[in-house]
């Protein structure tokens, strides 16, 4: 079969990892018999330097155009004093609400090969955790109202959540969905006992799960999930939340897992048109140094390969071949902890997920 993918590289090791992972996905392509059309499109800092804005109209055309969207990362300290509207990041929640991608994937797994990386305790990580985070990712507060106004104490800043019946009620959907495919097991995060929009968040997962009868559901504050987490991340299964909330619970549960630089995520709407892009940023301190781990982006094309093109054998072929290499006992430097050796680079560990492929 033929694709279209658009490539959004980005800023920083984006660059790096992007290209490591299209090298995979041509061998995929090539073992399966497809053929896959990258066509890339600047996004972030690397297209305020061209064309002066972080999101040119050119790259949401060419995602709309495509089947599937792979994205490396943007950001970096040359564009950090820039107006808010005028920031790297800005790109990032304009592309994923250009392309109305409202859904978050963000799984956190403990790979058994790398136990001791997590900062858990053994006895709290026991037989290892698998939790998925399923984001609401183009609205609440990072996309309502915001400004600076005068208040009774002087100039004050404000941003505002704002959450549609309709918004919760598809990413809930999404989640109870998400639920059935695993152990059916979900747990609404919200803030119920303070926030106006979270009990309206409440109110319809509840509803939805009278649809869901199968599935175990629960809510929790995200001041105690914080908390829970990291005492017994086993309790979870399926989170969904907000997207603030998510946004911080995914970097958590991204760092119990030890492997930041290991962690994919989907972004999906209504079509099947989705984005794809690691947990972790642009590391503009190790950036065109070829010491970037190219994991997170190489299981990001793999989750595109599943959820956007239904190529569910040749994703499961890509994951199980980073596998085999966790489990021989190749690494990067970000996730050596206290193994002798010496990393691999970026090219390195790429090379050696495509031998295995
Ligand atoms: C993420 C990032 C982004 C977000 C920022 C860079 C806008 O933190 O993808 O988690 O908050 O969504
Ligand atoms: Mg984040």
């Amino acid at each position: 079969m033929e694709f279209n993918i658009a490539l959004l590289k980005g800023d920083g090791i984006g660059v790096e990892i992007v290209d490591s992972a299209v090298r995979v996905l041509e061998k995929t392509a090539g073992k399966f018999g497809h053929t896959f059309n990258f066509t890339a499109y600047p996004i972030g800092g690397c297209a305020i330097n061209e064309t002066g804005m972080p999101l040119p109209q050119e790259t949401i055309d060419g995602c709309l155009a495509a089947d599937c969207v792979l994205l490396g990362a943007v950001g970096g300290p040359e564009w950090d004093s820039l107006p808010s509207e005028r920031r790297p990041e800005k790109a990032l929640l304009g592309i994923r609400s250009a392309l109305g991608l409202y859904t978050n994937l963000r799984p956190a797994r403990l790979y058994s090969a790398l136990r001791s990386a997590s900062p858990l305790k053994d006895e709290i990580i026991g037989d290892g955790f698998d939790i998925l985070i399923v984001r609401e990712l183009t609205g609440g507060i990072y996309f309502g109202e915001r400004g600076y106004r005068e208040g009774k104490m002087g100039r004050e800043a404000y941003d505002t959540e704002v959450y549609s019946t309709t918004e919760i009620d598809r990413i809930g959907r999404a989640a109870f969905e998400a639920a059935m495919k695993r152990s059916k097991k979900l747990c609404s995060v919200d803030k119920a006992n303070v926030l106006e929009t979270s009990i309206l968040w409440r109110t319809i997962m509840h509803k939805i799960s009278e649809e869901y009868p199968e599935v175990e559901y629960t809510d929790m504050y995200i001041d105690n999930a914080a908390m829970q987490i990291v005492r017994d991340p086993h309790q979870f299964d399926v989170i969904v939340t907000s997207n603030m909330f998510g946004d911080i619970l995914s970097d958590e549960s991204a760092q119990l897992t030890g492997s930041i630089g290991l962690l994919p995520s989907a972004s999906l709407g209504a079509s099947k048109r989705g984005l794809y892009e690691p947990v972790h940023g642009s590391a503009p301190d190790i950036a065109g140094q070829n010491k970037a781990d190219p994991i997170a982006e190489i299981l990001s094309g793999a989750m595109m390969l599943r959820y956007s093109l239904g190529l569910a054998k040749e994703a499961d072929a890509i994951e199980n071949a980073v596998d085999t290499v966790l489990n021989a006992g190749w690494r990067t430097a970000d996730i050596m902890g206290n193994t002798d050796g010496k990393p691999l680079s970026c090219t390195e560990m790429t090379d050696k997920i495509i031998e295995v492929l």
